[in-house]
């Protein structure tokens, strides 16, 4: 594996390279151990470059074979190879040669999943971000564009399917059991979008007209036997090409659009040029195996990666530094399509939930970036919730703050500038600022500073002169290397709710750019003055949570129930809501730590039912609101010296306060509320969510396992066998129920390692402290396997991002487990182990016996000798 050299890469040491690529063709002959990949580049010296200036390319654990520079051997003076260089030390003074490069890889071996490997007898590729140097030696960056001719040679038995980017141009037999395809994609690329994918596969067939009327066949190749299971992504992947025309006005490029899903996946998908290479976790999908939650996903993450065809691939990143450039803008693009397939209102409470709980623990604690980070040591481990989820957000500000025209035009002529060019945050900034004729240098910042910023607000009313007076402070908390920070500016959406439930329109307003119920804080402080309202308002703010932040405010109880129940706004609402729970818990949870017994406000709890029975609501929403803040959730409100059991605790006691107080209504609903037959659209998934919520509360009014054991034998869909499961697991461990329920169903699926990954994700989850054994145990299932990234992800990530009692155990257990098994990994996946790694980010707002826990095995990683650049990277950032 990589080892670490600690050198730091800085935005601002960018230079372009010496020489351009204007075209690469490669052969590949496939051989399970020994691969033998031909590479001929045709390299132009860049204009303004001296003749005969070295040429320095990059590798990764390659061997060299063989070196001709225009056909002829490259004498050994000539040149210098390492596995990770290749130096042409006095290159010919023409300005073009070409450079014949053979290297020979062993697929099988390779386990990092980075480059050309070969798992379940299928070769496959993932270059991005630097993986395409461990093919051949390549100007491995993304502004080294290059026109693909792909040769692939292999056995026809086990490899009948031979497919890269682009085109296909030809193909025929070579004898001995041997056949090859040649592709040729047209359009100049860098090395990351590369990929080449072989073996023996089922395909489903489709194909799709063009807004232009041209015909793309699509094809989505999976294992044996999963043919129909790739249905729903094709119509997902339908969806998303005429999306993107009618929205966007994008179309597709190529004679097809080809899409692979293999077992053995790093990440969640990849945007290769024709050939999106997916986790086939995010393909295959039917009622019996897959939740509405997976076709969610499949959904979404079809639509991203097809959209990454322009906006990544026609438009790429000059570095790695603007990654955000194509993944933010991208994210942005599939939350909007799915907001338009789906519900729009429940589609962003979604998406806030996962920016809280994914991008505001890293944005707040010692991982913390800008979304345009300005130093990496391992690029890998910057497909962050900042990077992409942030991202996404600042995107939607821009929109915000432009307005939805100036917006479009800015996006488009960004796209027809930089089309066919790796471009930069300033260029995509620099579209929308001479679109719209507006200065956007301070809302940049956004994209420069990290850290979630916060907006402190106390609010006053007047009667006798009826004015209204917000007053709000922001600040942007110090975050490592930036302790300064500097105004941003932030788009508030607001609204003033009178007690008619209706928006309030104030006859004048001083203070503060407001614009379409907007408020734009661009100061530290704004004193905003809102004339001609004789009575005191409901303050909403943060509308549809127009920027990623948090708000410091004292909202009296009473008026949060107001507007949990009347806000205009359906995020507000939940907002609301939201706020009220978790405020709640965090009072239980001070009184737990102190041994006091809590009683909840029953307006709260009565505020719970009126939501669950309330037709006027989708319900999708309704489940939602009924929904509890998670424990991390609360831990982070909580900030500092947390104890997971006590919070645990807290969160129970208030759960079983809303189920006892509204037993019989629930019991009533949940009788009501059958989705029917299944379908996977939204609407049916929203009345499924509700009942299984529903399901929960019921069984913890009832304390009894009979509802949920009930639902599990006659659940005729995976959505709801997994919801009754996971209520049985977890409210009844150890009940003979519960133990019946996963006996059973880990029978019915030991051959589906996708179902059996939610098999582990419900017990790894199961709370209490017994969890430790029980993830140490599953270790040596047979279905678990420590190579496989789902597996892994599944029991042991799942453990420690969703399993707070458990991963916390107060002797350090569940910590020390964690560890060995990142070591494990990452023998064999560096990548994979970085990324679980960071599940102990937050561990300095822990209680002090935890935190001593967890420095004790960060620091026993960290002093390991030969640790990975990706692992070391995290860990020391995380001690830091
Ligand atoms: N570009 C891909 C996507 O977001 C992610 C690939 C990241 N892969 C990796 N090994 N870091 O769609
Ligand atoms: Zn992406």
């Amino acid at each position: 594996m990589r080892q670490d050299t600690g050198q730091i890469f800085k935005i601002e040491d960018y230079q372009p390279s010496d020489y351009l690529i204007p075209e690469t063709k490669l052969t590949f002959e496939l051989q399970p151990e020994a691969t033998i990949v031909t590479a001929q580049l045709q390299f132009e010296r860049r204009k303004g470059v001296e003749a005969g200036t070295p040429l320095v390319l990059d590798g990764d654990e390659l061997s060299l074979v063989r070196l001709e520079l225009d056909g002829r051997p490259v004498d050994a003076s000539g040149y210098q190879a390492s596995p990770q260089q290749l130096i042409l030390t006095a290159p010919p003074a023409s300005a073009r040669f070409t450079l014949t490069v053979v290297t020979q890889l062993d697929p099988s071996r390779n386990s990092t999943l980075m480059g050309l490997y070969r798992s379940n007898g299928v070769y496959c590729t993932q270059c991005e971000p630097e993986g395409f140097r461990r093919i051949t030696y390549f100007y491995d960056r993304p502004d080294v564009l290059s026109v693909y001719t792909v040769r692939i040679e292999a056995d026809r038995a086990t490899a009948p399917t031979l497919l890269s980017n682009g085109n296909p141009v030809e193909q025929g037999d070579l004898g001995s059991g041997r056949h090859y395809a040649v592709w040729h994609d047209p359009f100049p690329k860098p090395s990351y979008l590369f990929a080449v994918v072989a073996g023996d596969f089922d395909v489903l067939e489709d194909s799709f007209i063009t807004a232009s009327g041209r015909k793309v066949e699509l094809g989505i190749y999976v294992e044996h036997g999963k043919k129909a299971r790739a249905a729903y992504a094709m119509d997902a992947l339908k969806r998303s090409m005429v999306w993107d025309e009618e929205v966007f006005g994008l179309e597709y490029d190529l004679d097809v659009f080809n899409i692979v899903a293999v077992s053995d996946f790093n990440m969640g998908a990849m945007e290769n040029k024709g050939l999106n290479v997916f986790n086939d976790k995010y393909i295959l999908a039917d009622e019996a195996t897959a939740t509405d939650a997976d076709f969610a996903n499949i959904e979404a993450i079809v639509a991203h990666e097809y959209f990454h065809n322009w906006t990544g691939n026609r438009i790429t990143c000059r570095d790695w530094f603007q990654l955000c450039l194509k993944e933010g803008l991208t994210v942005f693009r599939d939350h909007e399509f799915s907001a338009d397939q789906r519900s729009r209102p429940v589609k962003r409470i979604a998406e806030v939930r996962t920016l809280r709980a994914m991008q505001f623990p890293e944005d707040q604690g010692p991982l913390a970036h800008p979304v345009r980070p300005r130093r990496y040591r391992e690029i890998a481990n910057f497909y962050t919730a900042t990077v992409y989820e942030k991202g996404s957000e600042v995107v939607r500000m821009i929109r915000t703050v432009l307005g939805a025209e100036a917006f479009a035009r800015g996006l488009k002529l960004y796209i027809e500038r930089h089309d066919g060019e790796a471009a930069t945050i300033e260029d995509f900034i620099r579209a929308f600022e001479d679109a719209s004729e507006q200065d956007l240098s301070q809302f940049a910042l956004w994209y420069h500073q990290a850290g979630t910023p916060n907006l402190a607000v106390t609010a006053t009313h007047n009667a006798a002169d009826a004015t209204f007076r917000v007053e709000i402070e922001q600040s942007v908390p110090p975050t490592p290397s930036e302790s300064r920070k500097r105004l941003m500016h932030i788009p508030l959406a607001f609204g003033l709710v009178g007690e008619d439930g209706q928006d309030i329109v104030a006859a004048q307003i001083e203070g503060a750019q407001v614009e379409n119920g907007v408020i734009h804080v661009r100061k530290r402080k704004h004193s905003v003055v809102f004339h001609g309202i004789p009575k005191r308002p409901a303050l909403s703010l943060n509308r549809g949570f127009s920027a990623p932040m948090t708000l410091s405010m004292e909202q009296r109880p009473e008026d949060l129930v107001f507007l949990a129940r009347n806000d205009s706004d359906l995020f507000a609402r939940w907002q609301a809501l939201n706020t009220l729970l978790t405020d709640a818990t965090i009072r239980a949870y001070r009184a737990v730590s102190g041994q006091a017994n809590v009683a909840h406000d029953p307006n709260l709890i009565a505020t719970m039912g009126e939501m669950a029975r309330d037709d006027s609501l989708e319900p999708a929403f309704r489940a939602l609101a009924l929904t509890l803040p998670s424990e991390s959730d609360i831990a982070r409100e909580i900030g500092a010296n947390i104890n997971p059991d006590a919070v645990f605790m807290a969160r129970e006691g208030l759960a079983k306060a809303i189920a006892c107080a509204n037993a019989d209504q629930f019991a009533t609903l949940y009788g009501i509320h059958d989705a029917g037959e299944f379908r996977p659209d939204a609407a049916s998934a929203g009345k499924r969510a509700l009942r299984n919520v529903l399901l929960d509360y019921l069984s913890l009014s009832s304390d009894q396992p009979t509802y949920a054991a009930a639902q599990f034998a006659s659940a005729t869909n995976m959505t709801d066998k997994a919801a009754a499961l996971t209520i049985l697991a977890h409210r009844f461990p150890g009940h003979v129920e519960a133990s019946a329920a996963l006996a059973r169903f880990e029978d019915t699926y030991t051959n589906d390692p996708l179902v059996m990954d939610k098999w582990f994700q419900i017990q790894a989850s199961t709370p209490g402290a017994n969890a430790v054994e029980v993830v140490r145990s599953l270790l040596d299932h047979p279905a678990f396997s420590i190579g496989n990234p789902n597996r892994v992800r599944a029991l042991m990530g799942t453990f420690a991002t969703l399993n707070q009692t458990g991963f916390h155990r107060d002797d350090g257990e569940g910590y020390r487990l964690f560890a060995t098994t990142v070591l494990e990994v990452e023998k064999r996946n560096p990548q994979v182990a970085a990324r679980l790694a960071t599940a102990l980010r937050s561990w300095r707002s822990l209680e002090p016996k935890r935190q001593e826990a967890a420095r004790q095995v960060l620091v026993m990683i960290s002093s390991r000798e030969d640790l990975s650049s990706d692992l070391r990277d995290i860990v020391e950032r995380i001690l830091s």
